[in-house]
C-alpha cells in the first residue's frame, strides 16, 4: 500500500468507514508499539470526530474499555463511552473513576504561525496531558500524544520524570510537510 499523499488516506478512511484519516496514524503507531491490546482500558483525549476511538475500540475488543472526551460533541460509537468535557478540568474525576492502561491524545493547540509561541503552547498542553496521566493513568501505563518536532527535546526531558521510556514516531499517514510527530511514553513510574 502506498502511503504517499493525504488524498489517499482520505479515500481509504471513507472506504473503511473511519471518521478521520487520523485513524491510520493510530493503526500505524500501534503496529509499531503494540500498546493497545485486547482487554485494555483506553482514554481518548480530544476524540471528535472519532477516528481514533473507532480504532481503539477495534484493538481492545469487547473485553476492553474505551472512554472518549472532547469539548465538542461526537456522534456515538458502539462500545465507546463519550463525555463532552475539557480534559483539563479537575472535575473530570467526578465522571471517571477508573485508571487507564493507555491514554491517547491527538490534540494540538491553535496554531498562531509564530514558531516559539506554538512550541510553548504545545508544551503547556502536554503538561496538562501529563497532569491527566498523573491522576488517571495506572502505574506501568502508556501515553501516545501528538506533539511538534521542535518540542521533542524539552518534552522528553520532562516526560522522563514520569515514564521510564520515551520515544518519538512519525507514522506514514502523517503528512510529511506537517510538524506533527507522536510521543510514545511507556511504563509510567508511579
Ligand atoms: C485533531 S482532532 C482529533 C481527531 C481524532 N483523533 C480522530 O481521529 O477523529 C483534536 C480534537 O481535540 C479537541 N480538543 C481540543 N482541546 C481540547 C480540550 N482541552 N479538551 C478536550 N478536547 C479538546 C478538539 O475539539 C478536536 O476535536
Amino acid at each position: 500500500m502506498s502511503y504517499s499523499g493525504g488524498e489517499h488516506f482520505n479515500k481509504l478512511a471513507k472506504s473503511r468507514g473511519y471518521r478521520s484519516r487520523a485513524a491510520f496514524k493510530l493503526h500505524q503507531i500501534n503496529n509499531k508499539f503494540n500498546l493497545l491490546k485486547k482487554g485494555c482500558s483506553v482514554m481518548d483525549l480530544g476524540s471528535s470526530p472519532g477516528g481514533w476511538s473507532q480504532v481503539a475500540k477495534e484493538l481492545v475488543g469487547n473485553s476492553g474499555t474505551v472512554f472518549a472526551l472532547d469539548i465538542i460533541p461526537m456522534k456515538p460509537i458502539n462500545g465507546v463511552e463519550f463525555i463532552e468535557f475539557d480534559f483539563r478540568d479537575k472535575d473530570i474525576k467526578k465522571f471517571i473513576n477508573l485508571d487507564f492502561n493507555v491514554v491517547i491524545s491527538d490534540i494540538a493547540p491553535n496554531i498562531s504561525g509564530i514558531t516559539i509561541t506554538d512550541k510553548e503552547n504545545m508544551l503547556e498542553l502536554l503538561n496538562n496531558v501529563v497532569d491527566f496521566c498523573n491522576s488517571s493513568l495506572m502505574k506501568g501505563g502508556s501515553l501516545i500524544a501528538k506533539c511538534f518536532d521542535n518540542s521533542k527535546n524539552d518534552l522528553k526531558k520532562s516526560l522522563l520524570n514520569h515514564f521510564s521510556n520515551v520515544t518519538f514516531y512519525k507514522p506514514d499517514a502523517s503528512r510529511k510537510t506537517s510538524k506533527e510527530i507522536y510521543v510514545i511514553a511507556q511504563n509510567k513510574l508511579k
